[in-house]
């Protein structure tokens, strides 16, 4: 939550900035501001709203300068108005900060502050600590190195921020702990860029820095970049070259990232198999996981834990995990399990599933579980995020960048690492004959030509959503692992279009959801052919019998819920097992279609956030 970029060297930063903010607009909308050091002066510019608000209160605008920082805010402390955008200013306009996380004890800072006179123009958590930094540097008579470092000692919270002051027109400072920050090394180790994720970085420079917690960068066009940490030891930069690509963060003539993203999926899921699965052969492998089999083959159990989408995601591999390689499931949310007190102990392991790789509860959950002794591993789609760099072991999804802040490719991406995992278990258990798991292998391989043929079905599915759009509530059912698909497209809709959607287990419908049904309810039900078919098909009766409207994805050849359902989109067959891979896409279709009839914006939608940084 929030994006963060910097840029210092020979080049125009105004420009730079611009563009990593948009870049960077995913983690959060809510404002968008810069500051920029330019002949001695420090200048400040930031706007309530987008990126593209405050690009066009520059216009016009003479904004110079080689040294700058930017934020798009997702706001906790004050809301959303030019007030408490970042960048925030000292009282005299000499230091600026931008700042992603929360200061948790920022109530005390400022009540503190506020007695030696300092004056607060925001409501937000950030001005207490440029204000902190300001103090100490003039109490203590400290360069701006160590007042940032002795502040950032009585902060708690989580943070990654950048200084900028114009005593110091050669360097920037930044810092994190449980937020990300990325170091991108320019030309002659004299131009640097520093920001939230690697997407303003990579059109510049391949060589890159991950911070890790508690330390903090000065990056100085003389002298170079310098990591310390916040009890002033000196730490050796490890410096990595990115593998992300510029296209990659292109709509690629798509309207909207969303489209673009669900268009992707054979692809993505392709990806996500390569190397690590061959039909043929019977192989299947993961690699990042190679090591450390044993410990899940001995595990009592594997707990998952997650947010959102990726809840969803970690539901599927429940099914998949018991029910081919017998091993014990649990799935918690992340940010329930954290507070539990949760029975943890070292014959656990414990798999964090996150997109990001950043989500504060998520990373905190693996805390936990690694500091009760369990061991932990990471499914994560971002390369060096915070999960894949504290876990002891992980696989990436290589799905490629998600900007649409709606989940799609990374949760397809996701279940399919999970069934790679669960086939990959059960091979080593031998609890799956070697025909069903042949079987299940070929099937695999033979998703992404399927999701092909769903997307083929795009105008289909626009016809259809054209009769939902002025819905007030919908219904989503299924059974089996078709359960997490119905909790996954109710939540698709429900976040870019603002219709309130449930996703239920078919059969628990009678326990209560029924009561809703009437000639204006839309109810979406996964009736896949499979073991609980007929359950389903019954389902669906109950629900026309009270005028529901029914909109079935069904197994292609279907007769029997084509004569009961209002509408049907046809999927093709596959394994039981494998339904989720297939029958989320045309969830997400139609949750974008509705979206758009209804004018809303489905890659950033309101009150949301890529990266939930926060807890
Ligand atoms: O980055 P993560 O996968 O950890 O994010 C978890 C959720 O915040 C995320 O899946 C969220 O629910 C999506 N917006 C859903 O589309």
């Amino acid at each position: 939550m929030c994006g963060i970029v910097a840029y210092i060297g020979k080049k125009e930063a105004f420009p730079i900035l611009i563009k990593g903010l948009s870049r960077l607009e995913y983690r959060g909308y809510d404002s968008a501001g810069i500051a920029l050091l330019d002949s001695g002066e420090l200048n400040l510019y930031k706007k309530q709203g987008k990126v593209a608000n405050l690009v066009e209160f520059t216009n016009g605008k003479n904004i110079h300068g080689n040294v700058g920082i930017g934020h798009t805010r997702w706001a906790t402390h004050g809301e959303p108005n030019d007030v408490n955008a970042h960048p925030h200013y000292s009282m005299d306009k000499r230091i600026a900060v931008i700042h992603n996380g929360i200061i948790e004890n920022y109530d005390t800072i400022r009540e503190e502050l506020i007695k030696r006179g300092y004056v607060f123009k925001s409501q937000t958590d950030t001005e207490a600590l440029v204000h902190l930094i300001d103090d100490i540097q003039k109490t203590e008579k400290v360069e701006l190195i160590e007042a940032v470092r002795h502040a950032l000692q009585s902060v708690i919270g989580a943070y990654a921020l950048v200084v900028i002051s114009k005593d110091h027109p050669n360097q920037l400072i930044a810092a994190r702990k449980s937020s990300p920050l990325v170091v991108g090394i320019g030309e002659d180790n004299s131009e640097f860029y520093l920001a939230s994720d690697a997407t303003p970085i990579v059109e510049y420079t391949n060589q890159v820095v991950y911070l890790n917690d508690e330390e903090i960068a000065v990056v100085d066009v003389n002298e170079g970049l310098r990591i310390t940490n916040i009890a002033n030891q000196e730490k050796t930069p490890y410096i990595q070259e990115l593998e992300l690509h510029l296209e990659a963060l292109e709509k690629g003539g798509y309207e909207h990232f969303m489209m673009k993203e669900i268009f992707e999926q054979p692809r993505s899921i392709h990806d996500c198999f390569r190397g690590r699965l061959n039909a043929a052969e019977g192989f299947v492998q993961l690699g990042g996981l190679k090591d450390y089999e044993k410990r899940l083959l001995n595990a009592k159990r594997i707990v998952f834990v997650a947010c959102g989408t990726s809840w969803h995601a970690c539901q599927v591999a429940e099914y998949l995990i018991e029910d081919l390689a017998r091993i014990n499931v649990e799935v918690e949310y992340a940010s329930e399990f954290r507070y539990r007190n949760p029975i943890i102990s070292e014959k656990d392991v414990v798999i964090a599933v996150s997109q990001s790789g950043e989500t504060a509860d998520t990373l905190a959950a693996l805390e936990l579980a690694k500091a009760r002794g369990a061991s932990i591993f990471g499914i994560c789609n971002v390369v060096g995020s915070s999960i894949s760099r504290i876990t002891d072991a992980g696989s990436y999804t290589h799905a490629g960048p998600e900007i649409g802040v709606a989940s799609t490719k990374a949760f397809t991406a996701q279940v399919t690492v999970l069934t790679l995992l669960a086939l990959r278990l059960a091979y080593k258990k031998e609890t799956l004959s070697n025909s069903r798991f042949r079987s299940l292998l070929t099937e695999l391989e033979a998703i992404p030509e399927k999701v092909k043929r769903v997307l083929d079905k795009n105008e289909l599915i626009k016809e259809i959503a054209a009769h939902y759009k002025d819905s007030a509530n919908a219904l989503y059912l299924g059974r089996g692992s078709s359960f997490p698909v119905a909790l996954e497209g109710a939540l698709k809709l429900k976040e870019i279009s603002y219709i309130h959607a449930e996703g239920y287990p078919a059969a628990e419908m009678k326990h209560g959801p029924i009561a809703l049904i009437d000639e204006d309810m839309p109810v979406f039900v996964i009736a896949t052919k499979g073991t609980s078919y007929e359950k389903v098909v019954s389902n669906i009766q109950e629900v026309k019998a009270r005028k529901g409207k029914i909109i079935a994805i069904v197994t292609e050849g279907d007769t029997q819920v084509k004569e009961m359902a209002d509408h049907v989109i046809e999927i093709p067959a596959t394994d039981e097992h494998l339904v989720p891979l297939i029958a989320t896409i045309p969830l997400q279709i139609l949750s974008y279609h509705i979206a758009l009839m209804r004018g809303c914006n489905v890659d950033q939608p309101r009150n949301l956030a890529k990266s939930v940084t926060v807890e």
